[in-house]
């Protein structure tokens, strides 16, 4: 399925969500939009802990925002990284663990973008940044 979405909304969405980032230590501010099957965005950005493995990326702070929400089926999310009050200089790749939290809400239509500006991003699958992934099928 092609993206039938205003995708330079939700690019603008991460990209702002950067602003509200908590990045004491790392100063790399990530922020993500999340598109709902209802057409709502869910904004995150990641938020770091003095107990550094208790950061929570930006990916997931916006998931678990909309499922705690009771939002469970998603369209797309879009990311966007970079210094601490700095452009982003690269595309934000998620972590490994942030795909497979995707992958535990994704459908076949959810598209993953990577943004380095408000008009330079790229568009992947799930099955493309985590191929042969686990997920609930799996245990079935
Ligand atoms: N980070 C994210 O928010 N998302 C990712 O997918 C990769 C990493 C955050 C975690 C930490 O606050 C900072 O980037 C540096 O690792």
């Amino acid at each position: 399925m092609e993206t039938e979405f205003d995708i330079a909304g939700l690019v603008g969405a991460a990209l702002e969500a950067r602003d509200r980032a908590y990045t004491p230590y790392s100063h790399y501010t990530v922020g993500a939009a999340l598109l709902t099957a209802e057409g709502d965005i869910y904004q995150g950005g990641n938020i770091e802990n003095a107990s550094y493995g208790a950061t929570n990326c930006a990916e997931r702070t916006a998931i678990f925002k909309a499922v705690s929400e009771g939002r469970r089926r998603f369209r797309a999310i879009a990311i966007a990284g970079g210094m601490e009050g700095q452009e982003p200089v690269d595309y934000a790749y998620p972590c490994g663990i942030c795909r497979q939290v995707m992958k535990e809400f994704a459908g076949e239509d959810f598209r993953i973008i990577v943004v380095k500006t408000a008009t330079d991003y790229k568009v992947y699958t799930l099955e493309e940044l985590l191929p042969h992934g686990f997920g609930g099928s799996s245990i079935q």
